[in-house]
Protein backbone atom coordinates (compact mmCIF):
# COMPACT_ATOMS: atom_id res chain seq x y z
CA UNK A 1 0.00 0.00 0.00
CA UNK A 2 1.28 3.46 -0.86
CA UNK A 3 1.48 5.51 2.28
CA UNK A 4 0.45 9.65 1.31
CA UNK A 5 1.86 11.96 4.14
CA UNK A 6 -0.99 14.73 5.06
CA UNK A 7 1.30 17.28 4.40
CA UNK A 8 1.30 16.25 0.69
CA UNK A 9 -2.30 15.80 0.49
CA UNK A 10 -3.11 19.41 1.98
CA UNK A 11 -0.49 20.72 -0.62
CA UNK A 12 -2.13 18.77 -3.59
CA UNK A 13 -5.42 20.36 -2.71
CA UNK A 14 -4.21 23.62 -2.05
CA UNK A 15 -2.89 24.16 -5.42
CA UNK A 16 -6.19 22.51 -6.70
CA UNK A 17 -7.79 25.88 -5.00
CA UNK A 18 -5.09 28.31 -5.74
CA UNK A 19 -6.25 28.88 -9.26
CA UNK A 20 -9.94 29.61 -8.00
CA UNK A 21 -9.06 31.77 -5.67
CA UNK A 22 -7.13 33.63 -8.02
CA UNK A 23 -10.52 34.03 -10.15
CA UNK A 24 -12.69 35.55 -7.08
CA UNK A 25 -9.04 37.12 -5.84
CA UNK A 26 -8.33 38.35 -2.07
CA UNK A 27 -6.90 41.61 -2.09
CA UNK A 28 -2.97 40.36 -2.97
CA UNK A 29 -4.31 38.80 -6.36
CA UNK A 30 -6.65 41.94 -7.04
CA UNK A 31 -3.89 44.77 -6.31
CA UNK A 32 -1.12 42.96 -6.78
CA UNK A 33 0.85 45.88 -8.36
CA UNK A 34 0.18 48.27 -5.38
CA UNK A 35 1.19 45.62 -3.05
CA UNK A 36 4.89 44.67 -1.70
CA UNK A 37 4.97 40.89 -3.44
CA UNK A 38 6.50 39.20 -5.57
CA UNK A 39 5.63 36.09 -8.13
CA UNK A 40 7.35 34.25 -5.51
CA UNK A 41 5.45 35.43 -2.67
CA UNK A 42 3.35 32.67 -1.04
CA UNK A 43 0.30 34.35 -1.36
CA UNK A 44 -1.84 33.00 2.15
CA UNK A 45 -5.48 34.22 1.23
CA UNK A 46 -9.22 33.63 2.61
CA UNK A 47 -10.13 35.52 0.14
CA UNK A 48 -10.38 39.00 2.32
CA UNK A 49 -11.92 42.14 0.26
CA UNK A 50 -14.72 42.83 -2.04
CA UNK A 51 -16.83 43.89 0.96
CA UNK A 52 -19.91 45.53 0.32
CA UNK A 53 -20.40 49.24 0.44
CA UNK A 54 -23.53 49.74 1.11
CA UNK A 55 -26.01 53.00 0.61
CA UNK A 56 -27.13 54.30 3.96
CA UNK A 57 -30.68 55.93 2.94
CA UNK A 58 -31.77 56.97 6.51
CA UNK A 59 -28.57 58.25 7.51
CA UNK A 60 -28.16 60.28 4.01
CA UNK A 61 -31.34 61.84 5.15
CA UNK A 62 -30.38 63.23 8.51
CA UNK A 63 -27.01 64.67 7.03
CA UNK A 64 -29.56 65.75 4.40
CA UNK A 65 -28.20 68.88 1.97
CA UNK A 66 -28.92 66.02 -1.28
CA UNK A 67 -25.24 64.15 0.42
CA UNK A 68 -25.12 60.36 0.14
CA UNK A 69 -23.84 58.29 2.77
CA UNK A 70 -21.85 54.59 2.12
CA UNK A 71 -21.00 52.20 4.36
CA UNK A 72 -18.27 50.00 4.21
CA UNK A 73 -19.15 47.02 5.93
CA UNK A 74 -15.63 45.14 6.48
CA UNK A 75 -17.53 42.88 9.11
CA UNK A 76 -17.64 40.62 5.95
CA UNK A 77 -14.15 39.81 5.60
CA UNK A 78 -13.37 36.13 6.83
CA UNK A 79 -12.63 36.79 10.38
CA UNK A 80 -14.96 39.33 10.52
CA UNK A 81 -12.73 42.54 10.39
CA UNK A 82 -11.19 44.60 8.19
CA UNK A 83 -7.74 42.99 9.90
CA UNK A 84 -7.60 40.31 7.51
CA UNK A 85 -6.68 43.11 4.50
CA UNK A 86 -3.60 43.71 6.45
CA UNK A 87 -3.06 39.83 7.91
CA UNK A 88 -2.98 38.50 4.09
CA UNK A 89 -0.16 40.53 2.97
CA UNK A 90 1.94 40.16 6.72
CA UNK A 91 1.39 36.52 6.77
CA UNK A 92 2.29 36.26 3.41
CA UNK A 93 5.33 38.49 3.71
CA UNK A 94 5.84 36.65 7.04
CA UNK A 95 6.58 33.02 5.13
CA UNK A 96 8.10 34.14 2.59
CA UNK A 97 11.02 35.47 4.97
CA UNK A 98 10.74 32.50 6.47
CA UNK A 99 9.12 32.86 9.73
CA UNK A 100 7.68 30.18 11.70
CA UNK A 101 5.81 31.83 14.47
CA UNK A 102 3.74 34.94 14.12
CA UNK A 103 2.57 36.94 16.87
CA UNK A 104 0.73 39.82 17.72
CA UNK A 105 -0.63 41.94 20.76
CA UNK A 106 -4.42 42.72 20.72
CA UNK A 107 -7.78 44.42 21.86
CA UNK A 108 -9.23 40.77 19.96
CA UNK A 109 -10.07 41.69 16.16
CA UNK A 110 -6.40 41.73 15.33
CA UNK A 111 -5.29 38.52 16.84
CA UNK A 112 -8.34 36.63 15.58
CA UNK A 113 -7.27 37.60 12.32
CA UNK A 114 -3.65 36.77 12.95
CA UNK A 115 -4.58 33.35 14.41
CA UNK A 116 -6.21 32.36 11.25
CA UNK A 117 -4.36 33.38 8.51
CA UNK A 118 -1.23 31.38 10.22
CA UNK A 119 -3.17 28.47 10.37
CA UNK A 120 -3.69 28.43 6.64
CA UNK A 121 0.05 29.33 6.34
CA UNK A 122 0.67 26.48 8.55
CA UNK A 123 2.85 28.10 11.03
CA UNK A 124 2.72 28.82 14.80
CA UNK A 125 1.01 31.83 15.93
CA UNK A 126 0.71 33.15 19.52
CA UNK A 127 -1.46 36.36 20.55
CA UNK A 128 -0.82 38.90 24.17
CA UNK A 129 -4.38 40.28 24.97
CA UNK A 130 -4.86 42.16 27.82
CA UNK A 131 -6.10 39.68 30.55
CA UNK A 132 -10.17 40.03 30.46
CA UNK A 133 -11.02 43.07 28.28
CA UNK A 134 -11.04 40.64 25.03
CA UNK A 135 -14.63 39.85 23.50
CA UNK A 136 -15.73 36.75 24.27
CA UNK A 137 -16.35 35.79 20.20
CA UNK A 138 -13.04 37.13 19.53
CA UNK A 139 -11.14 34.99 22.21
CA UNK A 140 -13.07 32.21 20.91
CA UNK A 141 -11.92 32.82 17.41
CA UNK A 142 -8.16 32.59 18.53
CA UNK A 143 -8.74 29.63 20.49
CA UNK A 144 -10.34 27.55 17.49
CA UNK A 145 -7.52 28.70 14.73
CA UNK A 146 -5.31 27.33 17.47
CA UNK A 147 -3.47 30.07 18.63
CA UNK A 148 -1.43 30.10 21.52
CA UNK A 149 -3.30 32.51 23.67
CA UNK A 150 -1.71 34.56 26.22
CA UNK A 151 -3.42 36.96 28.61
CA UNK A 152 -0.91 39.77 30.32
CA UNK A 153 -2.23 41.64 33.27
CA UNK A 154 -2.23 45.31 32.02
CA UNK A 155 -3.46 46.67 28.70
CA UNK A 156 -3.55 46.56 25.09
CA UNK A 157 -0.17 49.09 24.99
CA UNK A 158 1.48 46.82 27.46
CA UNK A 159 1.20 44.13 25.15
CA UNK A 160 2.10 46.04 21.96
CA UNK A 161 5.80 46.94 23.92
CA UNK A 162 6.04 43.52 24.97
CA UNK A 163 5.51 42.79 21.44
CA UNK A 164 8.30 45.28 19.89
CA UNK A 165 10.37 43.73 22.35
CA UNK A 166 9.76 40.05 21.08
CA UNK A 167 11.04 41.83 17.81
CA UNK A 168 14.26 41.15 17.81
CA UNK A 169 14.04 37.30 18.26
CA UNK A 170 14.64 35.49 14.71
CA UNK A 171 12.28 33.56 12.78
CA UNK A 172 9.41 35.55 14.73
CA UNK A 173 7.09 37.75 12.66
CA UNK A 174 5.48 40.52 14.59
CA UNK A 175 2.16 41.34 12.74
CA UNK A 176 0.41 44.40 14.19
CA UNK A 177 0.25 47.25 12.10
CA UNK A 178 3.64 48.37 13.48
CA UNK A 179 4.78 45.72 10.84
CA UNK A 180 3.88 47.71 7.47
CA UNK A 181 2.79 45.00 5.48
CA UNK A 182 -0.46 45.34 7.46
CA UNK A 183 -0.91 49.15 6.28
CA UNK A 184 -0.43 48.02 2.98
CA UNK A 185 -2.96 45.22 2.81
CA UNK A 186 -5.54 47.34 4.80
CA UNK A 187 -5.17 50.36 2.16
CA UNK A 188 -6.88 48.51 -0.29
CA UNK A 189 -10.14 49.35 1.41
CA UNK A 190 -9.73 52.78 -0.39
CA UNK A 191 -8.83 51.40 -3.40
CA UNK A 192 -12.36 49.17 -3.32
CA UNK A 193 -14.08 52.59 -2.44
CA UNK A 194 -12.85 54.15 -5.59
CA UNK A 195 -13.40 51.54 -7.57
CA UNK A 196 -17.28 51.45 -6.48
CA UNK A 197 -17.34 54.61 -6.51
CA UNK A 198 -15.71 55.74 -9.50
CA UNK A 199 -14.17 58.54 -7.57
CA UNK A 200 -12.70 59.25 -4.29
CA UNK A 201 -15.34 60.72 -1.65
CA UNK A 202 -15.97 64.07 -0.12
CA UNK A 203 -15.42 62.64 3.58
CA UNK A 204 -14.37 59.33 5.18
CA UNK A 205 -15.06 58.65 8.61
CA UNK A 206 -13.66 56.00 11.02
CA UNK A 207 -13.37 54.82 14.21
CA UNK A 208 -9.29 55.21 15.79
CA UNK A 209 -7.46 52.79 18.23
CA UNK A 210 -3.83 52.04 17.40
CA UNK A 211 -4.48 54.17 14.10
CA UNK A 212 -3.32 52.13 11.62
CA UNK A 213 -6.47 52.09 9.53
CA UNK A 214 -6.49 55.84 9.25
CA UNK A 215 -2.73 55.63 7.85
CA UNK A 216 -3.61 52.72 5.76
CA UNK A 217 -6.78 54.36 3.98
CA UNK A 218 -5.12 57.41 3.89
CA UNK A 219 -2.09 56.46 1.33
CA UNK A 220 -4.24 53.93 -0.42
CA UNK A 221 -6.31 57.15 -1.12
CA UNK A 222 -2.99 58.76 -2.23
CA UNK A 223 -1.86 56.07 -4.32
CA UNK A 224 -4.67 55.90 -6.47
CA UNK A 225 -4.86 59.36 -6.72
CA UNK A 226 -1.45 59.62 -8.15
CA UNK A 227 -1.68 56.49 -10.11
CA UNK A 228 -5.19 58.68 -12.03
CA UNK A 229 -7.90 56.27 -10.51
CA UNK A 230 -9.04 59.51 -8.49
CA UNK A 231 -8.76 63.06 -8.83
CA UNK A 232 -9.48 64.49 -5.46
CA UNK A 233 -8.06 62.92 -1.83
CA UNK A 234 -11.29 62.86 0.75
CA UNK A 235 -11.08 64.73 4.05
CA UNK A 236 -10.23 62.34 6.96
CA UNK A 237 -12.61 62.24 10.23
CA UNK A 238 -11.70 60.28 12.70
CA UNK A 239 -13.45 59.45 16.07
CA UNK A 240 -11.62 57.85 19.64
CA UNK A 241 -13.96 56.66 22.49
CA UNK A 242 -14.16 59.57 24.82
CA UNK A 243 -11.86 58.53 27.96
CA UNK A 244 -9.28 56.67 25.69
CA UNK A 245 -8.87 59.60 23.23
CA UNK A 246 -4.76 60.57 23.18
CA UNK A 247 -4.74 61.92 19.78
CA UNK A 248 -7.78 63.75 20.86
CA UNK A 249 -6.32 64.84 23.87
CA UNK A 250 -2.68 65.16 22.86
CA UNK A 251 -1.49 63.13 25.32
CA UNK A 252 -0.58 59.36 25.70
CA UNK A 253 -4.02 57.80 28.11
CA UNK A 254 -2.49 55.80 30.71
CA UNK A 255 -5.80 53.99 31.79
CA UNK A 256 -7.88 54.02 28.47
CA UNK A 257 -11.20 52.99 29.46
CA UNK A 258 -14.52 52.33 26.51
CA UNK A 259 -17.21 50.02 26.34
CA UNK A 260 -15.75 49.57 22.77
CA UNK A 261 -12.96 47.26 23.90
CA UNK A 262 -11.28 47.03 20.29
CA UNK A 263 -10.34 50.61 20.44
CA UNK A 264 -8.94 50.63 24.07
CA UNK A 265 -5.99 51.84 23.32
CA UNK A 266 -3.99 54.94 25.18
CA UNK A 267 -0.82 55.05 23.18
CA UNK A 268 -1.35 54.46 19.65
CA UNK A 269 1.39 53.07 17.00
CA UNK A 270 0.31 55.11 14.43
CA UNK A 271 -0.34 58.27 16.26
CA UNK A 272 1.59 60.39 14.03
CA UNK A 273 0.78 58.95 10.35
CA UNK A 274 -2.84 59.28 11.60
CA UNK A 275 -2.78 63.19 12.67
CA UNK A 276 -0.66 63.85 9.45
CA UNK A 277 -3.38 62.05 7.81
CA UNK A 278 -6.07 64.09 9.57
CA UNK A 279 -4.10 68.00 9.35
CA UNK A 280 -3.28 67.12 5.59
CA UNK A 281 -6.96 66.16 4.19
CA UNK A 282 -8.16 69.18 5.99
CA UNK A 283 -10.15 66.64 8.05
CA UNK A 284 -10.14 66.38 12.26
CA UNK A 285 -10.13 64.01 15.21
CA UNK A 286 -12.41 64.06 17.66
CA UNK A 287 -14.32 61.76 20.47
CA UNK A 288 -17.80 60.28 21.08
CA UNK A 289 -18.96 59.43 24.24
CA UNK A 290 -19.73 55.41 25.27
CA UNK A 291 -23.73 56.41 25.03
CA UNK A 292 -23.15 57.68 21.78
CA UNK A 293 -21.56 54.60 20.51
CA UNK A 294 -23.83 52.49 22.06
CA UNK A 295 -27.04 54.46 20.80
CA UNK A 296 -25.27 54.49 17.25
CA UNK A 297 -24.78 50.53 17.52
CA UNK A 298 -28.39 50.13 18.09
CA UNK A 299 -29.18 53.09 15.45
CA UNK A 300 -27.37 50.53 12.61
CA UNK A 301 -29.06 47.83 13.52
CA UNK A 302 -32.33 48.95 13.72
CA UNK A 303 -32.40 51.89 10.79
CA UNK A 304 -29.77 50.59 8.24
CA UNK A 305 -30.05 46.54 8.77
CA UNK A 306 -26.74 46.16 9.84
CA UNK A 307 -24.97 44.66 13.09
CA UNK A 308 -21.39 46.06 13.68
CA UNK A 309 -19.31 45.72 17.47
CA UNK A 310 -18.98 49.15 19.69
CA UNK A 311 -15.96 50.24 18.16
CA UNK A 312 -17.42 49.91 14.73
CA UNK A 313 -20.30 52.28 15.22
CA UNK A 314 -18.17 54.64 16.41
CA UNK A 315 -17.80 56.56 12.77
CA UNK A 316 -21.61 56.38 12.52
CA UNK A 317 -21.48 57.88 16.27
CA UNK A 318 -19.36 60.68 15.42
CA UNK A 319 -21.40 61.29 12.04
CA UNK A 320 -24.36 61.66 14.29
CA UNK A 321 -23.04 64.09 16.76
CA UNK A 322 -21.24 65.88 13.99
CA UNK A 323 -24.95 66.03 12.22
CA UNK A 324 -26.68 67.29 15.63
CA UNK A 325 -24.52 70.21 16.83
CA UNK A 326 -24.66 73.61 15.63
CA UNK A 327 -21.69 75.12 17.11
CA UNK A 328 -18.78 73.33 15.55
CA UNK A 329 -17.53 75.71 13.23
CA UNK A 330 -13.76 73.84 12.22
CA UNK A 331 -16.27 70.74 11.36
CA UNK A 332 -15.67 68.79 8.44
CA UNK A 333 -19.34 67.48 7.89
CA UNK A 334 -20.20 71.17 8.15
CA UNK A 335 -17.77 72.43 5.66
CA UNK A 336 -19.26 69.40 3.08
CA UNK A 337 -20.71 70.69 -0.22
CA UNK A 338 -24.33 69.58 -1.15
CA UNK A 339 -24.60 66.43 -2.76
CA UNK A 340 -21.09 65.05 -1.10
CA UNK A 341 -20.31 61.60 -0.57
CA UNK A 342 -19.22 59.92 2.81
CA UNK A 343 -18.14 56.82 3.41
CA UNK A 344 -18.18 55.09 7.04
CA UNK A 345 -15.91 52.51 7.69
CA UNK A 346 -17.64 49.84 10.08
CA UNK A 347 -14.54 47.69 10.78
CA UNK A 348 -15.97 44.69 12.89
CA UNK A 349 -19.11 42.31 12.85
CA UNK A 350 -21.47 42.84 16.10
CA UNK A 351 -21.70 38.80 16.33
CA UNK A 352 -18.26 39.19 18.02
CA UNK A 353 -18.97 41.32 20.66
CA UNK A 354 -22.87 40.87 21.96
CA UNK A 355 -21.87 41.56 25.44
CA UNK A 356 -23.49 45.44 25.10
CA UNK A 357 -26.58 44.01 23.46
CA UNK A 358 -27.04 41.62 25.98
CA UNK A 359 -26.38 43.32 28.84
CA UNK A 360 -30.01 44.61 29.11
CA UNK A 361 -30.97 41.45 29.10
CA UNK A 362 -33.58 41.37 26.15
CA UNK A 363 -36.04 38.59 26.53
CA UNK A 364 -38.22 36.86 23.86
CA UNK A 365 -42.17 36.87 24.49
CA UNK A 366 -43.26 33.79 25.64
CA UNK A 367 -46.25 31.85 24.39
CA UNK A 368 -47.75 28.52 23.86
CA UNK A 369 -48.11 27.37 20.11
CA UNK A 370 -51.49 29.33 19.51
CA UNK A 371 -51.84 30.79 16.22
CA UNK A 372 -54.23 33.43 18.16
CA UNK A 373 -51.91 34.23 21.21
CA UNK A 374 -49.03 34.79 18.20
CA UNK A 375 -51.60 37.38 16.61
CA UNK A 376 -52.65 39.38 19.88
CA UNK A 377 -48.53 39.61 20.78
CA UNK A 378 -47.60 41.22 17.49
CA UNK A 379 -50.75 43.34 17.57
CA UNK A 380 -49.32 44.77 21.22
CA UNK A 381 -46.28 44.97 19.62
CA UNK A 382 -47.27 47.12 16.64
N1 LIG B 1 -12.51 48.88 14.92
C1 LIG B 1 -12.25 47.62 15.28
C2 LIG B 1 -13.36 46.64 15.22
C3 LIG B 1 -10.94 47.25 15.67
O1 LIG B 1 -10.70 45.99 16.02
C4 LIG B 1 -9.94 48.23 15.71
C5 LIG B 1 -8.59 47.89 16.15
C6 LIG B 1 -10.28 49.54 15.32
C7 LIG B 1 -11.56 49.82 14.93
C8 LIG B 1 -9.28 50.62 15.29
O2 LIG B 1 -8.42 50.50 14.20
O3 LIG B 1 -6.35 50.40 15.50
O4 LIG B 1 -6.31 50.76 13.04
O5 LIG B 1 -7.12 52.54 14.55
N2 LIG B 1 -8.26 46.78 16.67
C9 LIG B 1 -6.90 46.39 17.01
C10 LIG B 1 -6.86 44.92 17.41
C11 LIG B 1 -6.19 47.32 17.89
O6 LIG B 1 -5.95 44.53 18.14
O7 LIG B 1 -7.70 44.16 16.96
P1 LIG B 1 -6.96 51.07 14.31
Amino acid sequence: MCEIAADDVVGSVMSMFSSAIAASGGVIERYRNFLPVSETTPIISLNEGSTPLIPAPRLSSIVGRDCRVYLKFEGLNPTGSFKDRGMTVAVSKAVERGAHLVVCASTGNTSASAAAYAARAGVQCAVLLPSGKIAMGKLAQAFIYGAVVIALEGNFDRCLALIRELSTEPGIAIVNSINHDRLEGQKTAAFEIVDALGEAPDLHILPVGNAGNTAAYWKGYAEYLHSGHSTRLPRMLGFQAANAAPIYYDRIIEQPDTVASAIRIGNPASWKMAKAAFNASGGAIDIVSDEEILSAQRWLASNEGLFVEPASAASVAGLLKCCSERDCAGCPVRKLPDGSTVVCTLTGNGLKDVAAVMSDNPQPVFASSDKAEILSILKKSR
